[in-house]
C-alpha cells in the first residue's frame, strides 16, 4: 500500500516516530510546513500526525498550514491518525491535537481508520477520545517512550 505521513514537530519526537512510521511500511514521511495538496492525495492511506502543545492545541506548523489539509481532496479518502503527548504533565489534554486533526479530516469526508484502545494510558481528560476509544494510536515520548515500538507495530500490522 502506498502510504504517506505528514507531522509537525517542535522538539523532533514526533518527526522521529513519522520516519519509524514510514519507514515500517515503506512509506513517505513529509513535513507539513513542506507538503504540498498532492501529498495528501496522491496515496492509498494518508497518515497525519502532531504532538498537542498549548492546552491542547495543535503544532504550531500544523496550525499555519491548516488550509492545505482544508484544501486537499479527502472525500472517501483512508486517513490514519497519530498523536504525540505527556499524559503525566498534561492529563487533562493529553494528546488532544488528535482529536483536532480528526474533526477536521471527518469534515472533509475521510474515513479514518486505526482507532485504538484506551488502557494502558493514565490521563483524565483527551479531545483524542470518542466513544471510549483513541481515534488514532496515542503515544507518549516523555513518559512511555518504551511502549512506543510495540505500540506502533501493532497499529500498523492492523492498518495494512
Ligand atoms: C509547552 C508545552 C505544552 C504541552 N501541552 C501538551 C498537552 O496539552 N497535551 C499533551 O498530551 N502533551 C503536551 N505537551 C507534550 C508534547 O506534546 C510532547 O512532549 C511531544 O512529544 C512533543 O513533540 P515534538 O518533539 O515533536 O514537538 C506539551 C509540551 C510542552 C513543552
Amino acid at each position: 500500500m502506498n502510504v504517506t505521513v505528514i507531522f509537525g514537530s517542535d522538539g523532533g519526537a514526533t518527526k522521529g516516530v513519522a520516519s519509524k512510521i514510514s519507514k515500517k511500511c515503506q512509506g513517505r514521511s513529509v513535513d507539513i510546513k513542506t507538503a504540498t495538496k498532492a501529498d495528501f492525495e496522491n496515496c492509498e492511506l494518508l497518515i497525519l500526525g502532531s504532538p498537542t502543545y498549548g492546552d491542547g492545541t495543535l503544532q504550531t506548523d500544523w496550525e499555519e498550514n491548516i488550509d492545505k489539509l482544508r484544501a486537499a481532496k479527502l472525500g472517501g479518502k483512508k486517513v490514519a491518525l497519530f498523536g504525540t503527548g505527556d499524559q503525566a504533565t498534561y492529563p487533562d489534554s493529553f494528546v488532544d491535537a488528535m482529536g483536532i486533526l480528526y474533526d477536521e479530516v471527518t469534515e472533509l469526508g475521510a474515513v479514518v481508520v486505526g482507532f485504538t484502545e484506551t488502557s494502558g494510558y493514565d490521563y483524565s481528560n483527551s479531545t483524542a477520545e470518542r466513544d471510549g476509544q483513541f481515534v488514532g494510536l496515542a503515544l507518549d515520548q516523555d513518559g512511555q517512550s518504551g511502549m512506543t515500538e510495540k505500540r506502533v507495530t501493532a497499529w500498523l500490522s492492523k492498518l495494512l
